[in-house]
């Protein structure tokens, strides 16, 4: 599978929601920044809307493309948010945050009527936790929520830059990557028990929130709702 072919597939597939008019949510990484692109090509007099970007980066994205933006806190219910993610189990519950933007991912896509994630079939997995669980926490005691959180059961990593320095998020925390060895097997209670935790921000565990999920190939997409 060519894993460019099936983003794009999957991001052709999700723009064809976006009406005029709409206020849309507008995600990070490379599968959500091809959708940014195909909405700034579809702009014109009578295909206009209103996004909300859930990173910097996509900020600066829609700005060049002339997409009009609001605020995180201007509006409370959005019509629609089209994101990508870092792992899909069958019941629609995702992993996300690998690009290192969670909490203002979280903050949009739970204001949004509908939620659709866009994914390569490489995303797709039977149980949560294949992969590591990016975790955003407080950045001045970060080291001792890094003990609370593994002592839940999995390793945490603090997550670095190229450079070696201290991945900093948009909202001046840090991250957490956390492999559990079993995977998580109850990601429900899972995100309650981190989210008790002290000094942690927000977890990339998405549940409940993703309505559709279109999922790319060479060929086309296939969808589950
Ligand atoms: C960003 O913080 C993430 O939640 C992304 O949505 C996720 O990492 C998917 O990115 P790709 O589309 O680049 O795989």
């Amino acid at each position: 599978m060519s894993q460019d072919r099936a983003k794009r597939n999957a991001a052709e597939e999700a723009v064809k929601f976006v009406k005029d008019g709409m206020i849309v949510g507008l995600g990070t990484g490379s599968t959500a920044k091809i959708v940014v692109d195909l909405i700034g090509e579809k702009l014109s007099k009578d295909f206009k809307i209103k996004g909300m970007p859930t990173s910097i980066k996509t900020k600066q994205q829609a700005e060049k493309l002339g997409i009009e933006l609001i605020n995180i806190d201007d509006q409370d219910i959005i019509d629609l948010a089209i994101d990508g993610a870092d792992e899909v189990a069958p019941d629609m519950s995702l992993i996300k945050g690998l690009g290192g933007a969670l909490l203002r991912e979280k903050k949009v896509e739970k204001k949004a009527k509908e939620l659709i994630i866009i994914v390569d079939e490489n995303k797709m997995v039977e149980k949560l936790g294949r992969g590591e669980l990016p975790v955003e926490v407080r950045s001045e005691d970060h080291e001792s929520t890094a003990t609370k959180i593994e002592n839940i059961g999995c390793e945490a990593k603090l997550r670095l830059e190229n450079n070696g320095e201290i991945f900093v998020t948009d909202n001046k925390n840090y991250i957490y990557h956390c492999l559990f060895p079993n995977g998580i097997v109850n990601p429900k209670e899972m995100d309650k028990k981190l989210q008790s935790i002290n000094g942690v921000r927000d977890t990339g565990l998405f549940i409940n929130m993703a309505t559709k999920i279109i999922i790319g190939n060479d060929e086309g997409t296939r969808i589950l709702e």
